[in-house]
């Protein structure tokens, strides 16, 4: 008993230990001798190691999914990710400077029945490693100093939201050289809008001078119109030349075009490969019975080469290079969602047609199938390449972290090769 007891003791008192250590050092000040030393200190734990026995992906026994498998976790399972607090929406990104370091962020739960909480909403973060199998907090967790905006354009069944106050569902992402974060929060031109800032003057990001310095204050993004009441899930992406543009919408149409720093937008780009698009859409992407069933983005966008780093005739260029986003299918029957996530990839030039998508959803390894029809719900909210320096663009070869909310209560997240999301995908133009 007290031995048991003991070494329960010595798992609680470590982490808290690093995290004591850490907690004077990591966000706020620029002291990299404490967590060099801390990283020392965690040794094996902070390890992320890729395991030997590489499970590729496997068709699920109704034929229905691709299963994918985590790269670090001895039985392939995806982990949990701590906050401390309750967060959802989970993102993970590597730290600038330190491997086997990440930062998390996500929203924190409000408890709707409680009354004497404050309503306001707040992402929150902090700098993450994996102890003990779980990606956690190794500092304290901080709300993120995101303004919250005016609003009042909410009208009718939405009229509600005129009282929100602070940024919903943040993605946080790499960008070419420097992280992003986009937040939906009450809109200027609708009722809920999509924001942008870099990520950097959120936290105490130690970064190069010389770096762009766009998007320093939150900034609505534009879009042609017409605008939705809610508009959710819009993602950047960077095009061959280095430009910036947004991507509004995927199903049944895409809707895209470039951004400008001050959030405006050009003409949209979709309806000059619409029919291309429309048809590979519907090749690959199930039919909608009705509405309890739709398709949306749900992750931000990266870019992936499809070859190997390691190999030296790897060279990217337009006709191997493609930008890689999640969609996903949602089902909401009996009162629960379920999610069904699809790899899509389109051209990096113009004019970014679709180039291919999963010809059948990912199954992510560790998701339960209960009685009935009922599966867990897994909503992916983002992707990104696991190690720093990689930023935007990656290769087949390269680690992709997953982060997905589990039944709205729990962060959780995956890390997988860039070529198991794509493991055999459909291009639209396949015979
Ligand atoms: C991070 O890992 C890379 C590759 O293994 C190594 O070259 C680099 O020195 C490491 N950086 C730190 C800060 O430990
Ligand atoms: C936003 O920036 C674009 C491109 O620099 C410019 O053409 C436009 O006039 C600006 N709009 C506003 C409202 O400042």
């Amino acid at each position: 008993m007290i031995v048991r007891d003991l070494k329960r003791l010595a798992l609680v008192v470590g982490p808290l230990l690093v995290l004591l250590l850490l907690s004077a050092s990591l966000w706020h000040s620029h002291s990299g001798d404490i967590a060099s030393h801390v990283g020392s200190l965690l040794g094996q734990s902070g390890k992320t190691e890729t395991s030997s026995t590489r499970r590729t992906p496997t068709l699920t026994a109704d034929g229905k999914h691709y299963e994918i498998y985590s790269l670090s976790t001895p039985d392939g399972k995806y982990f949990d990710i701590r906050f401390g607090i309750e967060v959802f929406n989970p993102n993970i990104i590597p730290h600038q400077k330190f491997n086997n370091t990440w930062y998390i962020v996500g929203q924190v739960f409000i408890d709707p029945n409680d009354d004497h909480t404050d309503k306001t909403v707040h992402e929150a973060g902090c700098v993450a490693q994996f102890i003990n199998g779980v990606l956690m907090c190794i500092d304290y967790v901080q709300h993120l100093p995101i303004e919250p905006t005016p609003g009042g354009k909410c009208t009718g069944d939405f009229a509600y939201i005129n009282f929100n106050v602070g940024p919903h569902d943040a993605r946080v992402f790499m960008g070419p050289q420097s992280p992003f974060i986009i937040y939906g929060s009450n809109s200027a031109f609708t009722c809920f809008g999509q924001f942008i800032q870099d990520f950097r003057k959120l936290v105490n990001w130690e970064y190069e001078l010389m770096t762009p310095d766009d998007f320093a204050v939150g900034t609505e993004i534009e879009r042609p119109p017409p605008y939705a009441q809610l508009e959710k899930n819009y993602f950047a992406f960077w095009d061959n030349k280095g430009d910036m543009l947004v991507h509004y919408d995927l199903y049944p149409k895409r809707g895209f075009g470039k951004l400008e720093r001050n959030g405006t937008v050009g003409p949209d780009l979709a309806p000059r490969v619409k029919e291309h698009d429309e048809k590979c859409l519907k090749r690959y992407m199930p039919e909608l019975p009705g509405d309890l069933e739709s398709i949306h983005q749900a992750t931000n966008s990266m870019k992936v080469t499809m070859c190997n780093r390691a190999d030296k005739s790897c060279e990217p260029h337009d006709g191997n290079t493609y930008i890689m986003t999640i969609a996903q299918h949602k089902t909401y029957y009996n009162w629960h969602s379920e999610y069904e996530p699809y790899v899509v990839l389109f051209q990096q030039r113009a004019p970014y047609e679709l180039y291919a998508i999963s010809k059948k959803p990912l199954w992510i390894h560790g998701r339960q199938r209960h009685e009935g029809r009922r599966t867990d719900m897994m909503y992916v909210t983002s992707a990104n390449w696991k190690d720093h320096g990689v930023n935007y663009h990656g290769f087949l070869d390269d680690v992709v972290f997953l982060g997905f909310g589990y039944e709205d209560k729990h962060s959780a997240g995956i890390d997988v090769l860039a070529a198991d999301l794509l493991h055999d995908i459909g291009r639209c133009d396949d015979p």
